[in-house]
């Protein structure tokens, strides 16, 4: 019986030079042996190992990770389409990053989860791996993974919530749970109506239904080429995409061993895609710092300012939350990112390969827009160009920062106010309900010592809520500047990621409350007005805000974050890829 008999070592069909997986299981010796025989444990038999390409399946379910907690469905139909396609499967756990719950905050992990990912993946006997992602964090690992294992590689996100319905209306997540967060610190609905909310927002599996995150750096994924085309937008719980869970497992055998890894799919030129892509879905900030540190493990050249020129071609496509009015359904049904990139194809790089084989524009070509209120043509955009993501330089942030305008007061955007400066984000929130606070809607609010080194983990806590005293007088929006991150569900006059940050001795450790602050969008500057002098005088007297961490991963991570102006990724892990299979100890 097969299951009994050798391994079939010679004549091994499909078996070519490249698969890595050979190096475990090819030998007939002691080391195949050893290889081999636990997998006979599980009931793996000899066919397994005749010289078919071996499929990692990297999954990162976790039930701590709720968005992921149907990956495990999607992991069986991959293996479905390995088998189907000739390869031999094997699922294996990655470290999961659950916005809701990690403390003290996602980000702090995902490079960890990230170095997990590409030291298992070149550390076993895979030739292709299929990667399970869905909640903000885990994509972008996934991706950093990848690039720097080395192996061919195909991401394949969870799909977005089916939409939240609340007395009749669409609601989506993040974005309108701090809508209602500001209307019941106003006063304006109930603790029972706030709790009902609660209960009808998340109706299904899936991540979060709103341009935020998760579902930008799906489209991302796919626009740059790493995913299957269509895989971004469908529903979670759409049976479409356990099917195209099956072709992504089949497609992972026929690129197994091959040259298509993906350093040769993430290229200069698939960045400059992924980014007009960004601006025509008005994704999310997050999606900069995440691109960057992607492009970094690559050693493609990138920069904050390629956001701001490239996102400043295309108009705001998508009328999607927190930007506009739909959600991840809608977009999905209105033929989600493939009809997108079909009317973007004039402005797109034509080459760019995809693990397809073929360039994103051919994956796309002749895919039709149903609907032309989620999907608007150029003549009739949510905004015009040039409303997207921006990138403020000035005195206050020589590194730069990033504002989203599409998700600001327009009357904001050009602002000079009295800055109200907090150390911590706690010595901000201990008084932001306090009526006698001095501030006013013209205050320009500064959280500092939130970023990647100063939190450490640069938390998405940059949309702060605003001052109750300004909530009751009606006030919705002011300007806000830190050097956090904000969640691509919010909304605000928010300028963000300033580097460098406070804690490393950035120049918004030096701005003191009622200095002048200005922040000139137009004309991309953001500046506290104070005399050089005297920040020269302040910068003399400026103190590290926090004890160094003394053990454990925050220790190796606050020692190593990049700030965020270069993707806030570990300065070691830059750069180098390498997936030849390591050593052999025994
Ligand atoms: Fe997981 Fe929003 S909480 S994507």
């Amino acid at each position: 019986m097969a299951v009994t008999g050798p391994p079939a070592l010679s004549g091994e069909p499909g078996a070519g030079p490249r698969l890595r997986s050979r190096s475990w299981f090819g030998d007939g010796g002691k080391n195949g042996f050893i290889a081999r025989h636990h997998l006979r444990a599980m009931g793996r038999g000899s066919h397994n190992f005749d010289g078919r390409p071996v499929i990692g399946i990297c999954n990162t379910f976790s039930e701590l990770t709720p968005c992921n907690g149907h990956l495990k469905i999607l992991a069986d139909a991959v293996k479905r389409g390995v088998l189907q396609g000739g390869g031999f499967p094997l699922e294996f756990p990655a470290m999961s990053l659950g916005e809701p719950f990690l403390r003290p905050t996602s980000m702090l992990y995902r490079n960890l989860a990230a170095m997990e990912i590409e030291e298992q993946v070149r550390a076993n006997p895979v030739d292709a791996v299929v990667m399970l992602t869905g909640c903000d964090k885990t994509t972008p690992a996934a991706l950093m993974g990848a690039a720097s294992a080395g192996v061919p590689a195909i991401v394949f996100t969870g799909g977005p919530m089916l939409n939240g319905r609340f007395k009749g209306k669409d609601v989506g997540s993040g974005t309108d749970i701090w809508r209602m967060t500001e209307e019941l610190r106003a006063g304006t609905i109930t603790q029972e109506e706030f709790t009902e909310f609660e209960s009808s927002l998340n109706r299904s599996a899936g991540h979060c239904m709103t341009m935020g995150t998760a579902s930008t750096m799906a489209c991302l994924t796919e626009a740059l080429g790493m995913m299957l085309p269509g895989g971004s937008g469908l529903p979670a719980v759409d049976a479409r995409r356990g099917t195209l869970a099956e072709e992504t497992g089949a497609r992972a055998v026929e690129i197994a061993g091959g040259d298509l890894t993906p350093q040769r799919i993430m290229t200069r030129e698939a960045f400059e895609n992924a980014i007009r892509v960004n601006a025509a879905i008005g994704g999310s900030t997050n999606a900069v710092v995440h691109l960057l540190a992607v492009a970094g493990r690559l050693g493609v050249p990138l920069s904050l300012d390629d956001f701001d020129r490239l996102g400043a071609e295309l108009p705001l496509l998508i009328d999607l939350m927190p930007s506009g009015r739909f959600l991840m359904e809608e977009f999905a049904y209105a033929g989600g990112l493939p009809a997108l990139v079909n009317d973007l194809r004039d402005r797109l790089h034509p080459e760019t390969v995809t693990v397809t084989g073929r360039s994103l524009v051919d994956n796309c070509a002749g895919a039709e827009v149903y609907d032309r209120e989620v999907i608007r043509p150029f003549d009739n955009p949510v905004q015009p160009a040039g409303q997207g993501t921006a990138v403020v330089r000035g005195n206050l942030a020589p590194g730069g920062a990033v504002i989203k305008q599409s998700a600001a007061a327009p009357h904001l955007l050009d602002h000079t106010g009295p800055g109200l400066v907090f150390d911590t984000l706690e010595d901000y929130l201990a008084v932001a309900e306090d009526p006698a606070l001095d501030v006013t809607a013209d205050t320009v609010l500064i959280v500092r010592n939130t970023g990647p080194r100063g939190y450490p983990g640069m938390p998405e806590v940059g949309n702060l809520p605003l001052p109750k005293k300004l909530l009751d007088a009606g006030v919705r929006d002011m300007v806000r500047i830190s050097d956090a991150r904000m969640s691509g569900t919010a909304f605000g006059t928010c300028v963000l990621h300033v580097a460098p940050e406070a804690a490393v001795g950035g120049p918004l450790g030096l701005v003191r409350t009622g200095d002048r602050v200005r922040l000139d969008v137009p004309g991309r500057r953001l500046d506290v007005l104070v005399e050089d002098a005297e920040l020269h005088r302040r910068r003399a007297e400026w103190q590290p805000p926090n004890p160094p961490a003394t053990r454990g991963w925050t220790y190796l991570y606050t020692r190593h974050v990049t700030q965020a102006d270069t993707g806030a990724d570990l300065d070691f892990l830059l750069g180098a890829t390498d997936s030849t299979p390591p050593r052999q100890a025994f």
